[in-house]
């Protein structure tokens, strides 16, 4: 959460990080500031700072010609202290200024026992950061010296990005947990919180390593540990470019990256077929892993979560082996049931939400094989676990999960064909023919998104109403959560996923005339269970769209609105459904006239417990 950026070099640093902020504000958007070294014999401060999207910073500045090449930008999600001008970063005091990305856990005893409280002059953690700093620079006039003081008794998640007046032209940076990825160009040295904002000036970079401190100049970076020993950063390289950060012509991002699905769900199956049969040898996973696997643990939240819910019936009906789905975040403390002989897989887009890898660690600890599914290179999440399967969706910038979610799917169903087949539970013949179901996806959406009136349709009713509810059994109850939560989250409309047949045990007094409920029945061994269910509701007045494959009867008496899937077997049906359940919600959004890659209180990355 909370995006930062700084850059020292020969261009413009104010245009430089103002760009860098606009991509990425989808970290946070609830205050946004910049900072600059001026160029002037003093290298007095400019600095900008208020609440309210980048856009409003921009225009705050635009009058304001600074002569530098020298600083440091951030765009915040709230965590400490309200949405105020005082409590934006970056933070300055003496010669001293910073921003933060990161929770510091002992900022309160901070405060007692470097008697900060009459210093404060926000109500932010941050802030007491860099006081302590401050308080090491003017005792020791040294920076590093300074920052490692600093490290040595702050507590918690960072990354920091620090200009001292005294050392112009420099940033230097440290960070712990928070990710920052640092690069060379030829016009000066870039940090950001991620890629998308240094991909405009070079795609070769590295993920700052823990505990160590980069040393930006126009000249490069230089890196040391804490001893003072040079540090080699690993080089990676982004294998996507800047238009994918751009809207191409879309409206908005989430439109953007749900037409993007058909091409993400290629670049991340196709690369792994091998004689028609999925395989990780490039991705350096053994079949060991699943052959000695006794259980699985499926560890993620949110829309990473409801993508394990759907995996957990697809490794269950496949090789009839345990699997556990948990939320992250409660998976850390419910004394979890794992240990040697579970395989515990992991789900993120970002490979940064702290739940998740502090669950994975957690998992690591008490003898599990890690097994990430990450869409981000080089995440922190990537680097921890035992093994990676990358998704190739590219940079997923809408809050909103899309694209993120069916490569997801699409690495889970690999992943579950594959060990079903090392394991003898699937034939080579059969797991040939499901994959080539999972690749049916690909043209199966792409025939979906040719006509998305029905969708619109939908939306037409959600845009009035305040509830709305998602129903389903087997795995039409898992994609119908997904379904809830895009709806809920981009909309505001409140909405809730039932299992089909648990609605009249409780949540049915909820449905009255007009009550919008989406009904998914593409399982064929449930779908008169499910209708029969869809019945009820509608008994009641619901106002219902109802989703099923083709060719299925669906007469008003039953729905207002029938969405109807292109061919595909049941065990694949997520693949289209979701398509149809993120454009119900993007338009619904959009109808609203909401800011849909902007939802409140969200931000992309979730960094913070
Ligand atoms: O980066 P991650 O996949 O770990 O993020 C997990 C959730 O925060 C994320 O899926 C969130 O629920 C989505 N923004 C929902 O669309």
């Amino acid at each position: 959460m909370c995006g930062i950026i700084g850059y020292t070099g020969t261009l413009d640093a104010k245009k430089v990080i103002i760009e860098g902020l606009k991509s990425l504000e989808y970290r946070g958007y609830d205050s946004a500031g910049i900072a600059l070294l001026k160029e002037d014999p003093e290298h007095s401060l400019y600095i900008m700072k208020e609440a309210g999207p980048v856009s409003v910073l921009e225009e705050s500045t635009k009058e304001d010609a600074v002569k530098s090449g020298c600083g440091i930008g951030h765009t915040r999600w709230a965590t400490h202290g309200g949405v105020t001008d005082q409590n934006a970063h970056p933070h300055t005091t003496g010669r001293v200024t910073l921003i933060h990305n990161g929770i510091i856990e002992n900022y309160r005893e901070l405060i007692n026992s470097y008697n900060l409280a009459e210093q404060l002059v926000s109500e932010t953690d941050s802030e007491v950061a860099l006081r302590i700093i401050d308080y090491y620079y003017e005792k020791y006039q040294d920076p590093v010296k300074a920052i490692k003081k600093a490290v040595g008794v702050i507590i918690g998640a960072y990354s920091f990005c620090i200009m001292f007046a005294g050392d112009p032209g420099k940033i230097y940076c440290i960070r712990n947990v928070s990710p920052l990825v640092a690069a060379a160009s030829e016009t000066g040295a870039l940090v950001a919180s991620d890629l998308t904002a240094i991909v405009p000036y070079t795609r070769d970079y590295f993920v700052l390593p823990e505990d160590t401190i980069a040393v930006l100049s126009k000249e490069g970076i230089t890196l040391t540990d804490l001893s003072g020993n040079p540090v080699e950063p690993e080089m990676l390289h982004a294998d996507w470019d800047v238009e994918s950060v751009k809207k191409g012509g879309y409206p908005h991002f989430m439109l953007k990256e749900i037409n993007e699905q058909p091409e993400a769900l290629e670049n991340t199956i196709k690369p792994r077929i091998a004689k028609g049969l999925p395989d990780f040898t490039e991705d350096g996973i053994p079949d060991s892993l699943f052959r000695e696997a006794k259980e699985i643990c499926i560890v993620a939240c949110g829309t990473a979560n409801y993508a394990g819910m759907v995996g957990k019936s697809i490794f269950e009906l496949l090789m009839r082996i345990p699997v556990n789905v948990h939320i992250a975040s409660e998976f850390r403390y419910e004394d979890p049931l794992v240990g040697p002989g579970t395989l515990c897989i992991v789900i993120s887009q970002s490979g940064e939400t702290i739940d998740t890898l502090e669950a994975m660690k957690l998992a690591m600890e008490k003898g599990a094989k890690s097994l990430a599914i990450v869409n981000v290179k080089g995440s922190t999440i990537a680097r921890e676990a035992d093994h990676v399967f990358y998704t190739h969706a590219g940079p997923e910038i809408s809050v909103a999960s899309t694209k993120a979610y069916s490569v997801q799917l699409a690495a889970l169903y690999l992943i579950a064909c594959r060990m079903a087949y090392v394991r003898g539970a699937l034939s080579e013949q059969a797991a040939a023919a499901f994959l080539q179901q999972v690749l049916k996806a690909v043209p199966v959406i792409q025939e979906l998104l040719k006509n998305v009136v029905g969708m619109k349709h939908v939306s037409e009713k959600m845009v009035k109403a305040k509830d709305a509810f998602y129903i389903g059994r087997g795995l039409d109850y898992a994609f119908s959560l997904e379904g809830a939560l895009k709806l809920k989250e981009i909309s505001y409309v409140h909405a809730e996923a039932y299992p089909a047949g648990e609605l009249k045990h409780g949540t049915i007094a909820l449905i009255e005339e007009g009550t919008p409920v989406v009904a998914i029945a593409t399982q064929e061994k449930i779908y008169q269970k499910t209708i029969s269910n869809v019945r009820e509701v509608k008994a009641r007045g619901a106002y219902v769209t109802l989703i099923t494959k083709k060719g299925k009867a669906a007469g008003s008496d039953l729905c207002d609105i029938h969405l109807e899937i292109p061919e595909i077997e049941d065990e694949f049906t997520v693949f289209p459904v979701a398509v149809i359940l993120q454009l119900i919600a993007y338009y619904t959004a959009d109808g609203k006239g909401l800011d849909v890659d902007k939802p409140r209180n969200l931000a992309k990355s979730v960094t913070v417990e």
